[in-house]
This record gives C-alpha cells, structure tokens and sequence, in this order.
C-alpha cells in the first residue's frame, strides 16, 4: 500500500469519524438539536424524478409574459442618454430640440427628476438591493463613464430612441482614477463580504512556503465581465396615487419593494412588485438605476412607462464582475502536503459599492494547509458599480487556485488529482467546524472513470493533424447558504388541492417545478394538486434567488407552514378522528391526507377533517427557524470538472471538446432541471475561460464593447456536449438533503481549460480569457 493510499485512508476515516458525531449530535436535521425531515430519507415520489419545467408550455407558446409585455393603456417608451465622461458635472444640457421632437412627452434630467434618496445598498439591510448608493438625477455631479443623464419618454420606442440622439450635453470634467495601478497607487483597502472581512490567516505561510521542499508562486489575473442574460433588464411601471406598480425583471421581488419603497419615501406595501418570468439573473437582476428613472418619469408624466434597457444600456449602469489579480503561492511537502497555501491579491471597486470579487472564498475551505494566508485588497476606481455574478469570488478564485495547484502536481511529477486528494482537510480548515457532508473523493473517482482520466498523456505528446490534444481538472466549490426566508403559507382546500405561496423566484432554473414536486412529497399529493404561488411582492417571504440558496430558503419556509398546517389539522380533527391525539411529529402526509408514521393504517383524509370541520380550506403562515446550520457545520458542494481542449498548433485556436462535471451538491430534487443549471453553468465558465471580457478604456473609464457582437459568449458552436453526474448523496443539515446547484457549475471551469490547454500545448496561460493571441505569443 503506497503512502498515498495511507494518507487517503486516514483522510476518510477521519471525515467518517467526523461525520458520524455531526450526525449523533442531530440525526436528519437541518437544524441543529431541529426536528428531522423525512424529506432526506424518502426514496419514491415527485423528488428525485426528471420532471419538466411545469412552466415550459407557456413560454413555448409565447405566453410568458415578460417585465417588457405588459401593455397597459397609456403607456409611454422611456429611452436613456449616459455619460460619456466618468466624474465631473453637467456643463450645458441642451434638451430643447428632443422635447420638440415627434411624439416626445417628457425629457427629465436632474433639473425637473422629483427628489429621491440613492438606492440602500445590497446588504446594509435585510431588503436592501441597490446596485449602488449614488444620487439619481438629483444634481450635476457624474461618477462614472455610462451613468444615466437624461431619460425620453415617447409614444414609441423609436421615437424615445431618436429625441434621445437630440440630447446634447457639454461637461466640466473632474479628475478621475480610471487605471488600475493609478488606483493602486493611492493605497488599497481591506476587502469585505457580508460583513466578514476576506482575510485569514493561520501560521506563518510566507516562511512555510520558503521552507518548503516544492513551491509554485504564481500571479493570475481576470478581467471584468458584464452581465447578458439573455432578457435585457426591462421595467414596466405605474402610479395609482401614491401607489406603485412594478412588473420587473427580478431575482429578488420583496428586496425591490422595499427598497424601490425607500427610494421614493414610501410603504413597502405601496409597491407593488410582480416577477413571474425572468430570462436569466446571474445575481444583475437587482435593483438599478432603471427602475428608479422609470417610476420617477412615470410619476412626472401621470402615465404608465416602460423601461427596457438596451444591450448597450446593460453594460453601462448595471455592473458586472470586477477585474481581479490573484497571487497564488503554495508550498509542499514531498508527499504533497500542502505546508503554506498563499491567496492574496487586488480587485477593483467603485466608491459606491459593497461587492469587492472575494476570490478567496473557495481557498478557504477546499484544502488542509499548515499555514495560510488569504487576503483581498481593493483598489477603487471611479466606474459603475460592480455586483454579483454567478459565484462571485469563486468563479474567478477556482481560476487562480485550482491552476497553481495544476502547475504543482506538474512540476511534483504527480497526477493532480491525487495531489488535490492528498491534501482533503478533514475538518474546515479555516473555522474548525465539521464537515455537514463531503463527497470530493467520491465525485472525483466516479468522474475519473467516466471521463477516462487515466488515457491522459504528457504535456505536449498527443495531437492530430495540426490539433494538439490534452485533458485537464480541477475542483469546483461553492459553499451552501441559507438566507432567512421569511414565512410561506399553505392554503389547503377541501378537495385536496393546496396552494403555497412564497415571494421567491423562477428565473428559468425550474424552481416553481422542484417546489412543486417537494411540497406534493411532504403534503401526499400529487403533482396536479399542488400549486406553487411566487414572483410576488404581497406574497409572504423574503426570499431572493442568490446565493444558490433558494431552494433550501424556499424549503425551510414551506417545512415551518408545512408543521403549522398539520397541527392545525390534528386540531380540527378533533377525538373522532383515526389521529386523535397525535402531534405534528408522529404524523405524515400520504395519499391525499395524514398517517400515523407508526401505524399507517391509521389515516385520514384531508377531504374528511376539513368535510368533519365544516371548513372548506385551511390557511397557515409560518416562519422558519434561523439558519445555524451553518454555524455548527462547514457546509459547501463540490465538483470535480474535467475537460478535454484541442489547440490548433497554426492558429492557436481552443477548441473545447469534451466535458465532463461530476458534482456533489447533495440531494438531486430533480435531475432534468438540476443537469440544466450545471450545463448552464459550465458553458458560462467556458465563456470565463476563453471569450468574456468587458474592454474597459483606462484612460477614460468607458466600456468600448458593449454589445455582443464584440463582448463574446459562447454560442453553440463553442460548446460540446457536457456529461454531468452527482453523487446524490443527501447533506443530513439542509431541508430536503438538498445544497443549491445554480452557481457551482461556473467554478472551476477556468482552471480545467486552463490546465487542458497546458496538458496540449505545454503553455500555462494565467491571464483570461485564453485568447488564440496568448497561445501564440
Ligand atoms: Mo447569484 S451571483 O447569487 O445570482
């Protein structure tokens, strides 16, 4: 037995050791000391199977109406005109040929805008969803290259397109750091995410890795990147009085009335905010300054307004993905094991923003290391906002990680997944606590075989014709969340059917279908008699679609409404009843009402409790319990992506032409939806990894391409056919044994090209997107 085999060995008996004490300290819950859900054992039913999107029928038929359908009587097109400096003040306006133009209603700008309070930043409160804290059209002042300046409103779009080219603005420019190393120069700040901030460090990691026997010291970079969902940000907006009305494109409709509430100084309960389709979020699909002008422009005008920003809108007021360096420096023993791992590095900010990319956050619990020492600095430039998008912080960091952890296992001369599987912590290696469930080993033997890993040549040796051929890994991560959910309700009616309602959201992942299938299980229903109720701001709940966490948030609201609902149907069950005396514990429900769990043939109906109650329905709200799960336990998904590149030896060309995605994402609640937001995710790291680049001009802040004729992501020439698999191995801590799947998919992705394109060419590309220029270099 080699000393690998040893050390793996240990490594799983050290994990089992551990997982077993989580799981006596709560067997099968998600709670710590909680109650178990019997959602984590139960093999038949809805969950688990491949069901279509309950919603593809309507979007097929073009029923779906989007943020940017809905005609309503009246309504006005709202066209932009933005800055094309990136600090200063308004010197001249000139509106007065745009106002006289056809069909034009109303030009604002700062001088007639009503007065509003900036936009409450993402996470300084609970509902807070403001891309940034700037001034709207109050003043002269200009903060970046792009910030709206002036809005049309016109009888048609073409018309509100055309007064906007009339608009002439003359500016008094104002020094700006627009330059990265100008910015650095003036001193970088420590970076924060949700309150933390994004250092760590344990030992002294910069003599480790001096003394260590193998060392790579590295420098990554990644640019920034803009957000394209396919749907372009869109509002359609009215005033009835002083209340508003908001059909959006939202990833977050409770966070938008709130804050859209704030902006303008009234009641949440005054906006009204309704999503039901969204053509993809990625974390843009917040609240900008688009949806401000909007309801601002529809108050001055008395009419209904539709906003739909152009392509080119997108890029220019709602971030994207700031520009990191990353230095990744590791040093080992003999055996592999890592004694100093080193993540540190700069990102770029704006003033008005709580986003710096933490891309330290995988590094802080994918490997054991002696020491460490993890560290993100900001560097702040006058630019627009940057934000979340897909996995912020990992989709960048796995870069910069997972490809120095490649140039080791290369110049160790070991296979580089038995160098990441030598270094498996057994405990989170930055906080101590346990594990709530890890499968990394397993995804990566599984993946291995079904990828055929082992046919895997040196660096260099395979090609055919002029096309060099290689194969790369590396490790996919993102930790689980769960952000407090607010209640749900459950309205069960007499003839069986119920309905859950949730301000929670269905961006096209097939929420409201894996909702559906969990709440037929947990209520013994079927499918047809469940209805899931979102997209809604008077809904109950605060859910937001981020963080991959939403299916557990959504879950645990449903779990708490779920309990509320049996208890008040023991109750009106009464003595007569076969559950007589029961509590919500020792029943469940099956075929259409509620068994004793230990005695199943003791049942009754839900037809006859609410029949013998003379109820037609029952209605109950009920809120979860905090999220400590995630305090007691270190809970994060795994993935190990593989992937195979052909690089043309003449042109440089990348060619992607297999890949492969083996996941541990805990409990699949449905395959079909599930293998799409892995797909979806691992084509948008394809695009990381060789296309996506927003060209940011230094000299002047501006973004240069802002459409996607020359902003590249990949089409489906780009991208072969993804395998994925998972472990379906459900985590004892979360609802339903479930960890989110939605952002993961993107991580690692760069780093498995990366390490392909090394493994054909034998060039270590550490600047993305892996552009045919850098190959040729
Ligand atoms: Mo995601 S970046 O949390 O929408």
């Amino acid at each position: 037995m080699s000393i690998l085999d040893d050390a793996k060995q240990a490594v799983q008996g050290a994990v089992q050791g551990v997982m077993q004490k989580a799981i006596q300290l709560a067997p099968d819950s998600f709670m710590p000391g909680g109650r178990s859900d019997p959602l984590i054992r139960a093999q038949h039913g809805h969950i688990g199977k491949p069901i279509s999107r309950l919603d593809g029928p309507v979007k097929v038929r073009g029923e779906a109406t989007y943020a940017a359908e809905f005609p309503l009587d009246g309504m006005l097109y709202a066209a932009l005109v933005f800055s094309t400096i990136a600090k200063g003040r308004i010197a001249t306006l000139d509106t007065a040929t745009a106002e006289a133009a056809p069909g034009v209603a109303l030009v604002m700008t700062y001088r007639n805008a009503p007065r509003m309070a900036p936009m409450p930043l993402f996470m300084t409160s609970e509902k807070a969803c403001g891309g940034n804290d700037l001034p709207i059209m109050q003043d002269d002042r200009i903060y970046w290259n792009g910030e709206p300046l002036a809005l049309v409103l016109a009888d048609s779009q073409e018309q509100a397109d055309h007064a906007a080219s009339l608009i002439h603005i003359a500016y008094d420019v104002d020094p700006s750091v627009t330059a990265m190393a100008a910015a650095k120069a003036k001193g970088t700040e420590p970076g924060t995410f949700m309150g933390q901030p994004l250092k760590f460090a344990s030992g002294d990691a910069g003599k480790a890795l001096a003394a260590a026997v193998h060392q790579v010291d590295r420098t990554y970079t990644t640019p920034r990147h803009s957000h394209n969902a396919i749907e372009l940000h869109a509002v359609t907006v009215t005033w009835t009085g002083d209340t508003l009305r908001v059909h959006d494109a939202s990833q977050m409709v409770a966070h938008m009335a709130w804050s859209l509430g704030h902006v303008f100084g009234i009641d949440e309960d005054k906006v009204h905010v309704t999503s039901p389709f969204v053509g993809g979020g990625f974390g843009g699909k917040g609240l900008w300054q688009h949806q401000v002008l909007a309801a601002a422009a529809s108050k001055l005008a008395g009419r209904p307004v539709r906003l739909m920003l152009t392509r080119e809108g997108v890029y220019r007021i709602v971030g994207g993905r700031t520009v990191t360096e990353q230095r990744v420096a590791i040093g080992a023993a003999a055996d592999g094991r890592f004694e100093a791992l080193i993540h540190t590095g700069t990102v770029a900010m704006s003033h008005h923003n709580v986003l710096p990319e933490p891309f330290i956050l995988p590094t802080r619990s994918a490997y054991a290391a002696g020491t460490m020492a993890l560290d993100v600095e900001v560097a702040y430039l006058d630019m627009v906002a940057n934000t979340f998008m897909r996995a912020p912080g990992e989709a960048v960091g796995t870069f910069a990680l997972e490809s120095a952890i490649d140039e080791l296992a290369v110049d160790m001369g070991i296979d580089p997944i038995e160098l990441r599987l030598r270094n498996e912590p057994d405990k989170d290696p930055t906080t101590g606590a346990p594990f709530s469930s890890r499968e990394v080993e397993k995804a990566y033997r599984d993946g291995a075989v079904r990828f055929g890993w082992d046919a895997r040549g040196a660096p260099g040796s395979r090609c055919e014709g002029e096309w060099l051929i290689g194969t790369g890994v590396a490790t996919a991560t993102y930790p689980y969340y769960r952000m407090p959910g607010g209640a749900a309700r459950i309205t069960l009616a007499r003839d069986g059917h119920a309905t859950i309602d949730i301000a929670a959201h269905d961006m096209g992942m097939g929420t409201a279908t894996a909702q559906t299938q969990v709440a037929a299980d947990r209520l013994g229903l079927a499918m047809e008699q469940v209805t899931f109720r979102y997209g809604d701001s008077t809904l109950p709940g605060t859910v937001m679609a981020g963080g991959s966490q939403q299916t557990a948030a959504i879950g645990a609201s449903v779990m708490a409404a779920y309990r509320a609902l049996v208890t008040e149907l023991l109750k009106l069950a009464g003595n007569d009843s076969p559950l007589a005396g029961l509590d919500a514990d020792a029943v469940v429900g099956v075929d259409g009402g509620l068994a004793r769990i230990d005695d199943p043939a003791a049942r009754e109906s839900y037809a006859s409790i609410l029949s013998r109650a003379q109820r037609d329905e029952v209605v109950v709200e009920a809120t979860p319990p905090a999220p400590l799960e995630t305090m007691h336990w270190s809970m994060h998904s795994h993935g190990a992506m593989f992937c195979e590149v052909r690089v043309n030896a003449v042109t440089g060309e990348v060619r992607v032409s297999r890949f492969l995605g083996s996941f541990d994402c805990g409990r699949i609640l449905n395959p079909k939806t599930a293998a799409s937001q892995f797909r979806g995710g691992i084509i948008m790291g394809l695009g990381l990894a060789l296309m996506e680049e927003t060209q940011f001009d230094e000299r002047s802040g501006r973004i240069m391409n802002p459409s996607l004729a020359e902003y590249h992501v990949p089409v489906h020439m780009d991208v072969p056919d993804i395998e994925v698999m998972w472990t379906d191995i459900p985590d004892p801590h979360t609802p339903m044994g479930a960890r989110g799947v939605g952002e993961i998919g993107i991580t690692g992705v760069g780093a498995a090209v990366a390490n392909a394109v090394f493994n054909a060419t034998g060039k270590r590309i550490r600047d993305l997107p892996i552009t045919l220029d850098k190959l040729l270099a």
